[in-house]
């Protein structure tokens, strides 16, 4: 059975924590596409070109230990900004999102270019400062200590370089559901989630 969940939206809305539950409650595979980007702005800050890198990446890279970085995050969204790299990572997403027995993509174009026709399509959103606190907390447990203020300022360059780029912007799909999580814990964003999927499943 094909059947694709895309899920898009800006940087720490909670669109991984609802890809990662989903398809553990729908025993979907789940492709991180951001690891794509954070892998290949690694190798760009190692020393190759954003093109090289993207075209010579390789499985062992997204199990890198340091892609979580707000630094790699920075390199992530300027390489993604570069149409070459974009398209040199296009097949790997597409098969990913037509294998057998259900995908769940989540991104920034999952929904508008990766998978135009999925069966779902969320775009998961949050306030700024939300998005800030959760993040500046994910790195903190990660030893990495990022104070509020530059945290926010962080995302919100981000976010303005994903949504201002010409090639495959963050935008909702004009067919998203969109789920505002600044007031919802994981567990109600998840519900949420699951009902839109168990919804479109009954519908086929
Ligand atoms: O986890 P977070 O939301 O902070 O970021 P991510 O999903 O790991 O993505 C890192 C960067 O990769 C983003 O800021 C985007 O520039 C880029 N990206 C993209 O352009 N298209 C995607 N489908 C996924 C990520």
């Amino acid at each position: 059975m094909r059947f694709c969940v895309a899920i898009d939206g800006p940087a720490a809305s909670g669109k991984g924590t609802i890809a990662r539950a989903l398809a553990r409650h729908f025993g979907f595979g789940h492709l991180d596409t951001g690891l794509l980007y954070r892998a290949t702005g690694r190798r760009v800050l190692d020393g190759l070109t954003p093109v090289e890198a993207a075209r010579a990446l390789r499985p062992e890279d997204l199990s890198r230990d340091d892609l979580r970085t707000a630094e790699v995050g920075q390199a992530a969204s300027r390489v993604a900004a570069v149409p070459e790299v974009r398209s040199a990572l296009l097949d790997f997403q597409r098969a990913f999102a037509a294998r057998d027995g259900g995908a769940v993509l989540d991104g920034r174009d999952i929904g508008t270019v990766i998978c135009p026709d999925a069966e779902v399509k969320l775009f998961v959103t949050a306030s700024d400062e939300i998005r800030a606190r959760r993040r500046m907390e994910e790195l903190a447990a990660a030893s990495q200590i990022i104070a509020f203020d530059d945290m926010l300022a962080d995302l919100r360059a981000r976010d303005r370089r994903d949504a201002g780029r010409a090639t495959a912007p963050m935008r909702a799909a004009d067919d998203a559901v969109t789920l505002d999580t600044t007031e919802m814990d994981i567990a109600t964003a998840t519900d949420a989630a699951v009902a839109q999927v168990a919804q479109a499943l009954t519908r086929r």
